[in-house]
């Protein structure tokens, strides 16, 4: 059993904290936000993440896991430190490892015995030889420390499934010391045959951000071919699924919608972008998934437009504002391009997320916020439905319909059947299945 410390209780520190502790660890989790503590150490959790409670209650109450703001002591009293802080694009694009850096620092000040320090928080590629760096000169030269990289591939609103299964793991360095301990963190998972891959610093740090860049690619691919599914009279459902079926593409991550957003992919990709751009080179596909994800995103305008061309005076119902279901993130979300775009074209918007209104109206706050989907859709001229969440999915279409004052459903996550809808007697709009039901 190791001693751990992770700094950061955000989605990715919280779940590595309740994860490893769940793994047989012992946890402390830090942060500079008291309030967050204060949440922490009375039972709650600061954000909304499905399962996460529970782990963190079973291992709290099995002393696997305790949290702090004494960031020093923390560090003093731990073999193994997690760094799992924010990396938010700079003004440019590229990552803003601030907070790295501090960690790191303070890391260096608390030195007392040898220890790893591991980045989790996604940082380009070259901050792992960094950190090594900063380490030894504020610890006066210290060689009792190793640095590691290994990243993490959690999805927000099903973080904790995916931490405790995750498809591999993947940790950089090429110190024998640290491997051994590193491997004994993840002991749990070795045990139960998860693929544990050694890599070198950079080859990891490298693999994150190619695994989200590849990703997000694959999503603006299949976007672009629901575009031309609209205008050919192809299903995109029918397209994926084929496609899918081949071992070498898989049907993971073809689900067409109205853009990528999140905390990860619009930075990652923009990071990556600025990785290439400092090493002299260009990466194409990624600049190119970028600006078709932005085009994506303001789509959903045209969508609307395209069976609704005057919006002036009009009443928009959006149902979704958080990037995707199971989460109150509502970071890069399409839906805070599309709610600007309406705007301006004169609209009024009546606006209903089941979780993650709070969030957005940090950016958003004189909208008209509703307490159900039902309500926000009363009176309204045109429904885009933005957020996939389950409750979606399952509308009372024929309420729907009459509290509507004219029948249009732009469903950007093709939630609904494109002839169903057009039997019930809607105007309907999908992404890449419009066509299907004429
Ligand atoms: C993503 C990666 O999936 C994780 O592996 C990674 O660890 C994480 O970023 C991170 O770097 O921290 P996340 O942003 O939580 O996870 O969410 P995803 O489920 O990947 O979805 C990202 C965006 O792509 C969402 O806007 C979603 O609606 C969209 N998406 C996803 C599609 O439009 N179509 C798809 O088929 C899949």
């Amino acid at each position: 059993m190791k001693k751990i410390c992770v700094v950061g209780t955000g989605y990715v520190g919280l779940v590595t904290a309740a994860g490893l502790a769940d793994f047989g660890n012992s946890v402390i989790g830090v942060d500079i936000d008291k309030e967050k503590i204060r949440i922490l150490q009375e039972g709650g959790i600061p954000i909304y993440e499905p399962g996460l409670l529970e782990v963190v209650e079973r291992n709290v109450k099995a002393g696997r896991l305790t949290f702090t703001t004494d960031i020093d002591s923390a560090i003093q009293n731990s073999r193994v430190v997690f760094s799992a802080v924010g990396t938010p694009p700079g003004e440019g694009g590229e990552a803003d490892l601030r907070a790295v850096w501090i960690v790191a620092a303070t890391f260096a000040k608390n030195l007392n015995d040898y220890k790893v320090f591991i980045n989790k928080s996604t940082v380009p590629v070259g901050t792992g030889k960094k950190t090594r760096e900063l380490i030894l000169k504020e610890s006066g030269g210290s060689e009792t420390f190793d640095v590691v990289s290994n990243p993490e591939f959690l999805r927000e609103g099903s973080a904790v499934g995916d931490f405790l299964n995750p498809d591999r793991v993947v940790v950089g360095s090429r110190s024998k010391k640290a491997q051994t301990i590193m491997k004994d963190v993840y002991h749990a998972l070795i045990t139960r045959g998860v693929p544990y891959v050694e890599t070198n610093i950079e080859s990891a740090e490298i693999i994150k951000y190619a695994s989200n860049a590849f990703l997000a690619v694959k999503i603006t691919f299949i976007n672009e071919i629901a575009n031309l599914c609209d205008i050919v009279g192809g299903d995109v459902n029918e397209v994926a699924k084929a496609m899918g079926m081949d071992g070498r593409i898989s049907p993971k991550f073809l689900h067409a919608g109205p853009g990528f957003g999140g905390s990860c992919f619009p930075k990652d990709t923009m990071a990556l972008v600025e990785i290439f751009k400092e090493n002299g080179i260009k990466s194409r596909v990624v600049e190119a998934a970028i600006e078709a994800n932005e085009l994506q995103k303001q789509g959903v305008v045209s969508k609307l437009k395209s069976v609704m061309p005057e919006l002036k005076g009009k009443t928009v119902a959006i149902l979704g504002l958080a990037f995707k279901p199971n989460t109150d993130d509502t970071r890069f979300s399409p839906t805070k391009v599309v709610i600007p775009l309406l705007e301006k074209e004169g609209a009024e918007l009546q606006v209903y997320d089941p979780v993650a209104m709070q969030d957005f109206k940090r950016d958003f706050p004189h909208l008209n916020y509703k307490n159900n989907a039902y309500e926000a859709i009363d009176g309204a001229d045109a429904l885009i439905l933005m957020t996939e969440w389950n409750e979606f999915r399952s509308l009372d279409l024929k309420r729907v319909r009459s509290l509507l004052k004219s029948p249009v459903f732009i469903d950007t996550r093709n939630i609904y059947d494109p002839r169903d809808m057009k039997e019930k007697g809607f105007i309907f709009v999908c992404t890449g299945r419009t066509r299907c039901a004429l």
